[in-house]
């Protein structure tokens, strides 16, 4: 399978190598479908490390110590796609049910939260958004971590920085209150503002290692498992219930499922579960 038509030979075997690294570091399945999309994404590195195949590309990825290409490699191909208020009934969830029964069983008035895999940030500016705007959280603590794999992501997240078109569906309200507007050479763009910014501690984490948490009242892992296999997927989720105060929440994304994957965690809401044991 290689085009003539192609700036750089790029043959099923460097695909399966590629691939089969992928998997290897993130847990992502890669589909037979995902050629054409490597090429395009790769082409960039293979080009701007001014090689002339996807051979010598492979070779810099088996050969390299320290693991920068392979860093490329993996935040190349990550699908990173979020928005602001997605699937915005976990957000309603939280602040309809989730907060009212933390205010009952946390006296310390505090609530610790962890958006897994929060690409480029908006889903943990949401999560911090709801809790400031939250009149039953008023003087409580929140810990809030946000972690995704790909460091640019991690990065771009830590700015806080976004086209005004990722926020158009956000009221005038919320907009004024969280987001500085940008003028003159940053016009068209906002930012969002330290007090949000500064709620979150932002990091690189890779969900398939050996991690642990402290214990958290929320997980946030939405739309990430839906690229594992069955076996990372439940190998992930005992870590969460791990990582989770008893009864707490884990949150997965629309097309997500836990079905016959862990007996840890009941279903209770539209991809929303609880831990029970
Ligand atoms: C489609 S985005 C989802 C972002 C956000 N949670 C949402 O639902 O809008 C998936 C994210 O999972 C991250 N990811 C994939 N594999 C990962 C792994 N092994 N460890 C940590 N993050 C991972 C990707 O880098 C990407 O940013």
């Amino acid at each position: 399978m290689m085009s003539n038509e192609r700036e750089f030979s790029f043959t099923q075997k460097d695909f399966t190598f590629l691939s089969k690294i992928i998997h290897e570091r993130t847990g992502i399945v890669v589909s037979d479908d995902k050629f054409n999309m490597f090429y395009s994404r790769l082409s960039r590195r293979v080009r701007s490390l001014k090689l002339n195949s996807f051979q010598e590309y492979c070779a810099i990825v088996r050969d390299e110590r320290e693991g920068n290409e392979t860093s490329e490699l993996i935040n190349a191909i990550t699908t990173n796609l979020t928005a602001f208020f997605r699937e915005n009934h976990h957000f309603e969830y939280l602040s309809d049910t989730v907060f009212p029964e933390l205010t009952q069983k946390n006296p310390d008035r505090n609530i610790k939260l962890w958006s897994a895999g929060c690409s480029t940030g908006e889903e943990p500016y949401s999560l911090a958004i709801i809790m400031k705007e939250s009149p039953l959280l008023a003087n409580w603590n929140f810990e809030l971590k946000a972690t995704d794999l790909d460091s640019n992501v991690v990065a771009k997240a830590n700015r806080g920085v976004y086209s005004m078109s990722r926020v158009e569906g956000m009221s005038k309200k919320r907009l004024k209150r969280w987001f500085f507007k940008g003028a003159g050479k940053q016009q068209g763009l906002v930012k969002v503002k330290p007090e949000l910014n500064q709620m979150i501690e932002f990091g690189q984490l890779n969900l398939i290692d050996n991690w642990s948490q402290e214990p958290q009242d929320v997980i946030f892992c939405r739309n990430v498992i839906i690229y594992f296999n069955k076996e990372t997927k439940a190998k992930l989720v005992d870590q969460y219930a791990n990582s989770l105060k008893p009864g707490g929440y884990l949150f997965i994304g629309h097309s997500e499922s836990l079905y016959k994957v862990t007996d840890r965690f009941e279903l209770i809401g539209n991809t929303i579960y609880r831990k029970i044991k």
